[in-house]
């Protein structure tokens, strides 16, 4: 079957929520999510805490293509694919560092921080003089861009600008990020391990999926509850294909604890600034794969290494002002719950995982469309938050809002421009009043 729109069409109906399984297993379909989706999208790569000093660098993924992100002397940050002009070997083969020069470890070819080819072994004596340096940098990524303090890249440089793409789903991140004074950082030490299914599983996931917790979470939720219903929260399906739900009240685990008194004291001075968003947001995904449950101070991106399997890099997030041991207990509680053997995090794999083993083998489950029908209709305005607001903690919309977006990408030779009249266009009015009204 060809990969074409109209195939691609008759998988994904989001609209009536139903999406054929086979965008989660068929090799044609990765290959082109690797041009179409993460090819254009803006993706996200570090935090300004992970790269501070100058030449300081992280390597990370764009889709399957290894890059390195560079903090650069003037402060600013440039990203370049880590593979060399020579034979694409890999020029960094560390995870993270500070270095003025990148040499590959085949041939020896010397790249600056900025990624300029700055010498080869035998220029004289091999190449005559005739290799030309300036000709021969690392391929940089198009653009490269931060919102408060998350740096992303695009490799299409006729993407729209970062805060376009990001659209409405800042009003949500400010109202995290911007909890307390100072912001955020991500704590040293990325949790990073391996899922065998489709990355697609775990994004959309953290674009609406709350409704799976009571059931694949319960043992979790009822050793260090409270737990949660479908009435203690909404919902929100934006545009640009990003979603996220929220609680109207979030609770303290472990109240009596350091770290439980710390959130507390935490929580009363974010409502103060950012008000009703300051418990809110439980989990988010922003198209495509960059997902965050910041209650669980837990930022987290799904690497795709293959339709049929995905890394997961997972960061604890903190206020940059918190006290060292609130610093220290809330990593601790992050790997607890949503480490790589977290008691949260594994039941999720093991869903992920059964689903692909299901897929991988069958005939005909990979025949049969999924149900993504839950809300559907049931969309309205909320004065206070933009999107496509559903009353309601579970919910499919911000799953068949990433769909939708999927769609376009994938069937679309251009950029896939949202036309003005679509877009939900109140973050910026709603950030600069007052937010301090009840969510319902
Ligand atoms: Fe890098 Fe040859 S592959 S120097
Ligand atoms: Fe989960």
């Amino acid at each position: 079957m060809a990969v074409d729109a109209d195939y691609l069409h008759s998988l994904v109906n989001w609209n009536q929520g139903s999406i054929g399984p086979e965008i989660f297993i068929s090799d044609e379909i990765y290959k082109l999510e690797q041009e179409r989706i993460f090819g254009r999208s803006w993706l996200f790569l570090a935090h300004d805490s992970m790269i501070p000093n100058p030449h300081d660098f992280f390597a990370t993924y764009m889709g399957g293509d290894p890059v390195l992100v560079v903090r650069q002397p003037d402060g600013s940050v440039k990203a370049f694919l880590n593979a060399c002009r020579h034979r694409g070997m890999r020029v960094c083969r560390a995870e993270e560092g500070n270095t003025r020069s990148f040499m590959c470890t085949y041939h020896g070819w010397t790249y600056d921080s900025a990624g300029k080819l700055q010498s080869v072994p035998n220029q004289e004596d091999a190449y005559f003089g005739k290799l030309s340096l300036e000709d021969n940098g690392l391929i940089q990524v198009a653009q490269v861009d931060s919102y408060k303090g998350m740096i992303f890249g695009n490799f299409d440089p006729t993407a729209p600008p970062l805060h376009d793409y990001l659209g409405d789903l800042k009003y949500y991140i400010d109202g995290w990020v911007d909890h307390a004074e100072g912001g955020i950082e991500v704590l040293p030490g990325a949790i990073k391990w391996t899922i065998n299914a489709n990355w697609k599983l775990a994004a959309e996931q953290f674009a609406g999926d709350t409704y799976h917790a009571t059931t694949t979470h319960l043992s979790s939720l009822l050793s260090f509850g409270p737990g949660f219903d479908a009435k203690d929260g909404a919902h929100v399906s934006l545009r640009e294909g990003h979603g996220e739900s929220f609680l109207f009240e979030r609770h303290t685990r472990f109240e009596d604890d350091p770290l439980g008194q710390y959130n507390e004291e935490k929580r009363r001075i974010a409502r103060e600034r950012v008000g009703d968003r300051a418990d809110m947001v439980a989990n988010f995904n922003a198209f495509p794969n960059f997902s965050g449950l910041p209650g669980s101070a837990n930022i987290r991106v799904w690497h795709p290494k293959g339709p049929n399997k995905f890394e997961i890099w997972s960061f604890t997030v903190v206020e940059k002002n918190a006290p060292e041991e609130a610093k220290r207990a809330q990593q601790i509680s992050a790997s607890f719950t949503e480490g790589a053997a977290g008691v949260v995090e594994t039941d999720d794999g093991e869903n992920w995982g059964m689903i692909s083993g299901v897929l991988e083998q069958g005939y005909q489950a990979r025949k049969m469309a999924w149900n993504y029908e839950m809300g559907l209709g049931t969309e309205r305005e909320h004065p206070d938050f933009p999107g496509e607001y559903h009353d309601s903690f579970f919910g499919e919309a911000g799953q068949r809002g990433f769909y939708r977006r999927w769609l376009e990408f994938m069937t679309t030779e251009a950029w896939p421009v949202i036309p003005p009249e679509e877009r939900n266009g109140t973050a910026d009015a709603v950030t600069a009043g007052s937010n301090t009204g009840g969510a319902r």
